[in-house]
């Protein structure tokens, strides 16, 4: 995003969507989570409660930050102008770290309850939560990054589990699109491994 130069309203505008795409996809993953994963573990494992409720409370503040992103990534879109990059870029590092610290939290405390208590069904509707509503090539070409930001190991695992059509569609588009995207957003730097 810092590398889009001011006045640059077409790149500004591809940035812009990548980015209110993933955050689409961000709230729409904690939708599922809050409905169908955390009041399922509340009931299950009521030793978790609090965990629980912490978790939600993130939860809570990541929709409120990308609420507050919005206007401001739409006006950068439009103008590209230097002011609202930097208050985009600067809203958009406040969310990145409260993810971290949540995705942490949730992978080493929550989940580890989550896989005993919540069947396997419970957790592939958690996945599938809300995904119809995205485009396909959308989504196939996420799917490129979210195989490049896992450990090579992790990578085949989470593939597996992937429904073989969809996995024919990423092979057929989602991996040259994910690439072709990497590669406009970050020009000049080396395209992460996939499958
Ligand atoms: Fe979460």
């Amino acid at each position: 995003m810092r590398s889009t130069d001011d006045g640059d309203r077409a790149r500004a505008a591809y940035v812009g969507e990548v980015l209110g795409n993933f955050d689409g996809v961000l709230h729409v993953h904690h939708e599922g989570e809050d409905v169908l994963m955390y009041p399922a573990l509340a009931g299950r494992a009521p030793g978790c409660a609090l965990h629980v409720a912490q978790m939600l409370e993130h939860h809570r503040q990541v929709a409120q930050l990308i609420e507050g992103i919005e206007p401001v990534r739409r006006r950068w879109m439009e103008t590209a102008e230097a002011a609202s990059r930097e208050e985009t870029a600067e809203r958009y590092e406040e969310l990145s770290s409260l993810l971290k610290v949540h995705l942490r939290r949730e992978v080493t405390e929550v989940m580890p309850v989550v896989d005993r208590v919540l069947s396997e069904k419970e957790m592939s509707a958690v996945a599938q939560h809300g995904v119809a509503q995205f485009d396909r090539k959308f989504l196939v070409s996420y799917l490129g990054m979210v195989l490049a930001t896992n450990p090579p190991q992790d990578r085949k695992e989470l593939f597996k589990e992937i429904p073989p059509p969809v996995r024919l569609a990423y092979r057929l588009v989602g991996r040259r699109m994910y690439r072709r995207q990497y590669a406009e957003l970050f020009p000049g730097r080396r395209i992460p491994e996939t499958l």
